[in-house]
């Protein structure tokens, strides 16, 4: 295992590539580089990767490999990115979502109530974009409770996004986790606290990194990418995510609304390989983070 980040469903999401030795993949999500090891120990001299990572922190793990070309941008710029690395079809895209281990760990990022730091929980913190701290001070009190409602599925999303308002109308910005944290004491429920936190967390970073709509983007830009009969094999996290995949994979679109031609016949680019698959409680046992995550594969239409 990779101190940076242990790769989860690891053959199972790399079998589902179907790799050939000399086919042309994308990892859209590099992490610690676990599953694009992998892809790359099943390619021939003549195969090619494209991995991505936004966290230039992710691409200092990579390994000295002429097959493997490294994106450091956003997987929401998935086909221009790839088209500029000489590719206009691939035969497989793999994607391990949300954020590593590295990321929890690191305290500094903020992505973990564990630690004390900065309210960051930014993954690509040279593109100048909002930080945790910045959503948590600007928005409305509307604002924060729908996304504290959408992203976390917090049931009192409204009551805790106006116990924030009115502590830093009282205190000042809040600018740590432990602001956070106290901000939302009184509205953390006793016994409850982990899963509270944890989804308050889970909503906050899936804001400020625009997680929903980079997912959605890819999607839909990896359908026109794959050859035909190519591969497409998603690692989710949580049911948000999950839904948005199995859409795209039922009909080509983020609602599962399935788009018709002229003549009224259904439009569908994609085949589901197979049923969801879960982790094996011997790896749940084994990597905690493998608990919560679900593996879904599709072939693009011949
Ligand atoms: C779960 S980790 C991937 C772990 C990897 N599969 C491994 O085996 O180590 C997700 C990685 O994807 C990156 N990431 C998440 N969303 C991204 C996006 N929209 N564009 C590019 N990289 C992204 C994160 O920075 C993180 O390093």
């Amino acid at each position: 295992m990779s101190e940076y980040h242990d790769p989860v469903l690891l053959r199972e999401s790399v079998d589902m590539l179907n790799v050939r030795p000399d086919g042309v993949y994308v990892d859209v999500t590099f992490g610690g580089g676990g599953h694009s090891r992998e892809i790359l120990s099943r390619l021939g001299r003549k195969g090619r990767l494209v991995s991505f990572d936004q966290d230039a922190e992710a691409l200092a793990n990579a390994p000295d490999d002429k097959r493997l070309i490294l994106v450091h941008n956003n997987f929401r710029f998935l086909r221009g990115c790839v088209r500029a690395a000489g590719f206009d079809r691939v035969d497989g895209i793999l994607a391990d979502l949300g954020v590593s281990s590295h990321h929890f760990d690191t305290a500094e990022r903020g992505f973990s109530f564990r630690f004390d730091g900065p309210l960051d929980m930014r993954m690509n913190r040279t593109g100048g974009t909002r930080t945790a701290a910045d959503v948590v001070n600007t928005y409305e009190a509307e604002q924060l409770a729908t996304l504290l409602g959408r992203y976390g599925e917090l049931d009192k999303c409204f009551r805790v996004a106006n116990a924030i308002v009115r502590y830093r109308e009282a205190k000042g910005p809040v600018e740590t986790i432990g602001g956070l944290l106290a901000a939302t004491e009184n509205v953390t429920p006793k016994g409850g606290e982990s899963k509270f936190r944890a989804k308050l967390f889970q909503a906050l970073r899936i804001e400020v990194n625009g997680e929903m709509q980079a997912l959605e983007m890819m999607l839909a830009q990896a359908i026109r990418l794959l050859a035909p009969l190519g591969r497409l094999s998603v690692i989710t996290y949580h049911s948000l995510e999950d839904r948005m995949v199995k859409n795209f994979i039922r009909s080509g679109t983020p609602d599962g609304r399935v788009e018709k031609d002229f003549f009224g016949r259904a439009s569908v680019p994609l085949r589901a390989v197979g049923k969801a698959i879960l982790p094996a409680p011997e790896e749940v046992g084994r990597n905690p983070r493998a608990r919560s995550a679900k593996l879904r594969g599709a072939e693009k239409a011949e």
